[in-house]
């Protein structure tokens, strides 16, 4: 088989992620404080594959841009394809058609997480050489997904996002593909969210008797689309880190696997692992908790917070109970307010969630 090409898809609006997409790509989200974009971009690079094109759209593309560069420090060559709309994902594809041309290539979707990256699956791919070859997994909540039906280990049937799923199988957010996808992609027309589904292009390719070989997967995967997905993609990453202290700590105790960057100071605060602690954050009497992620740079002073992704800036100071299962963009504060009268003072941006005691 020819060499592999990669393309990773970074376009998309990200609504569910809003507010932090309103001013950021939902792919530059951090997951254990690198974006989850960078987790795709590495699987590449390990699985050998050098020449990647990137999706970007015309709001985010340049923050893209900006944070993964030309790919070296990965091990790989990054080619920005800039996608005007946000059209599907089999109209990316066809976007790409000229930087990938007759190559065959691995389609990876920026916000998903795939543990053991896909070095496992190239190798199937390359052996077995079908039209295409799709990951897909049990998942409780099929409508969520795309999903296919099997029998007797081929694909049958695809369908994006069904109302009543006839099986609990969800198409992962990393595909394999030969140049056939192209015509499969052009034939298709938009669904019900206006959108080319390569969903249907992969149907198409059934139905037109090409070879779509499924391949189970066995480790986690995580979209990370939704609120929920992300603070568990931070609860899986963290599991696998190892501990490393290179910031400073005063009258400070660290249990179980922590990172803290360097530049970081803690002051009076006890923290208990799985944790990162970002470069340059400043933490005084405090707690930090289990499956924390805290930002470059961020503050957190007299207060707790656990199960928590705070973005670089963020600051939480002087809280009477303990935040958790929060995602803080960045720069954002949380404080008590003492002015008078004494009431709740907010200024937060469209699509914000707040919960208070
Ligand atoms: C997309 C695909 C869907 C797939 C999912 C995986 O959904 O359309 O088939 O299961 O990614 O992350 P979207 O994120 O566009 O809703």
């Amino acid at each position: 088989m020819q060499d592999l090409k990669g393309l990773i898809l970074s376009g998309g609006k990200g609504t569910r992620l809003r507010p932090i997409t309103h001013t950021s790509a939902k792919q530059l989200v951090p997951v254990a404080n690198k974006p989850v974009l960078f987790y795709g971009i590495e699987a590449m690079g390990q699985a050998g594959i050098e020449d990647v094109g990137i999706i970007i759209a015309p709001e985010t593309g340049e923050e893209v841009k900006a944070a993964a560069g030309d790919g070296s420090r990965f091990g790989v060559k990054l080619t920005y394809l800039l996608q005007d709309e946000p059209l599907g994902l089999a109209h990316a594809v066809l976007t790409a058609q000229e930087f990938l041309s007759d190559s065959p290539f691995v389609m990876y979707l920026g916000d998903n997480l795939l543990q053991g990256g896909i070095a496992d699956l190239v190798a199937a791919f390359r052996s077995s050489e079908p039209d295409a070859l799709i990951l897909l997994t049990q998942v409780p909540d099929p409508e969520h997904y795309g999903v296919a039906e099997l029998n007797d280990g081929r694909v049958v049937q695809l369908v994006e996002k069904p109302l009543e799923p006839h099986t609990d199988l969800a198409l992962v957010g990393v595909y394999m593909f030969t140049p056939a996808v192209y015509d499969a992609a052009k034939s298709i027309t938009p669904s019900g969210r206006g959108e080319l589904e390569i969903t249907d292009a992969i149907q198409h390719m059934v139905d037109g008797g090409r070879r779509v070989e499924p391949h189970i997967v066995n480790g986690w995967w995580k979209d990370t689309g939704r609120l929920e997905d992300m603070l568990a993609a931070n609860r899986l990453v963290l599991d696998t880190i190892d501990s490393r202290i290179e910031g400073e700590l005063a009258e400070s105790q660290v249990d179980g696997r922590v990172v803290i960057e360097p530049g970081a100071r803690l002051e009076r605060c006890a923290v208990r692992g799985p944790a990162v602690i970002g470069a340059g954050a400043s933490l005084i009497d405090c707690y930090v908790g289990p499956y924390t992620a805290v930002g470059r740079g961020c503050t957190i002073e007299n207060a707790e917070v656990e199960h928590s992704i705070m973005l670089e800036g963020a600051a939480v100071r002087n809280l009477a109970g303990r935040m958790e299962s929060s995602l803080l963009g960045r720069n954002v504060t949380i404080g008590r307010d003492r002015r008078q009268p004494r009431a709740y003072r907010f200024m937060v941006g469209d699509n914000s969630e707040i919960g208070i005691l």
